[in-house]
């Protein structure tokens, strides 16, 4: 017994492993229908597919916000989500920065840290680290009233960089900005991804943004919310503006459209 045991421990599975996942809101939408889904540590995964479909729901789920109403979710092959004390971090970014107004850019991503009860010579260098990787440095002392939409985003990814997250969850963090913006911030959050190898659990509505940020692209479907496939996005290298271009990115794109475009012909996708 004590040797399955050690056995069960070593073999550590998928870092998020969810399963027969089901969703009643208590007005009785029912947002998710038997999802399965499995994230390996150091992936980059898009949730991908249109409004209503439960993607922030999955989302929230992950991040232990919300409840199941059914099926089974691990974190770290565990059954709970993590503590603010155990080593494996999650950190959320949402549509909006959510940054505090009153606060400098540096305030903002240093409130973390200091809820967290970091030391101070900590807390200073990891937020600095942290602005200066979204591209911020000389920005620190700036308002947010100051910033643009795309530089309060930044703001809003550093502060959740600054916890070294293990999972960074992301729910249409780049919804509300213009395309070129989006697309500079999408190359950005790659690189940084591609250096520190967190992993990365990121929602959008984009086919084009789910294709050039991820390695592999789960595509969800509405009324019940549920996953139609999962698409891997061939290219693991850098990724800059020619990817946009590449065959890996243009098949796979072509891939999805008609994935999602045969679904939302189907019986269940009638109605929108
Ligand atoms: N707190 C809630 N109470 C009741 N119903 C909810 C709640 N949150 C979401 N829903 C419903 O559950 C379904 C899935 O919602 P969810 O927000 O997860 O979708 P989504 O894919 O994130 O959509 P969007 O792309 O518009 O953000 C929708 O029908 C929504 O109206
Ligand atoms: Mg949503």
């Amino acid at each position: 017994m004590a040797e399955a045991v050690i056995a069960d421990a070593a073999r550590p599975g998928p870092l998020i492993l969810g399963d027969g996942l089901h969703k009643v809101y208590d007005n009785g939408t029912e947002a998710l229908k038997d999802v399965h889904l499995e994230i390996a540590a150091g992936e980059f995964v898009s949730l991908l597919g249109p409004s209503g479909c439960g993607k922030s729901t999955l989302l929230r789920m992950i991040a232990g916000l919300e409840q199941p109403s059914n099926g089974v979710l691990r974190w770290w092959n565990r059954p709970r989500p993590p503590r603010r004390a155990d080593r494996e971090r999650i950190a959320m970014v949402f549509q909006e920065p959510t940054l505090m107004p009153w606060a400098t850019a540096l305030g903002n991503v240093r409130l973390p840290l200091e809820l967290a009860g970091l030391p101070e010579p900590l807390i200073a260098q990891r937020s600095q680290e942290a602005l200066t990787l979204v591209g911020l440095a000389g920005f620190e002392k700036s308002r947010p009233r100051e910033l643009s939409g795309g530089m309060q985003m930044r703001v809003a990814i550093a502060r959740a960089l600054a916890t070294e997250p293990d999972l960074l969850l992301m729910d249409e963090p780049f919804g509300a900005l213009d395309e070129f913006t989006r697309n500079r911030l999408d190359e950005d959050l790659r690189a940084i991804w591609r250096e520190r190898r967190m992993t990365v659990v990121f929602v959008t509505h984009s086919i084009y943004e789910a294709v050039f940020l991820s390695q592999r692209v789960v595509v969800m479907a509405a009324r019940p919310g549920r996953v139609l496939e999962q698409l891997q996005v061939a290219g693991e290298g850098e990724r800059g503006e020619d990817f946009r271009h590449a065959p890996a990115f243009v098949e796979a794109c072509r891939l999805l459209s008609q994935s999602i475009s045969l679904a939302h012909r189907s019986p269940a996708g009638a109605h929108s």
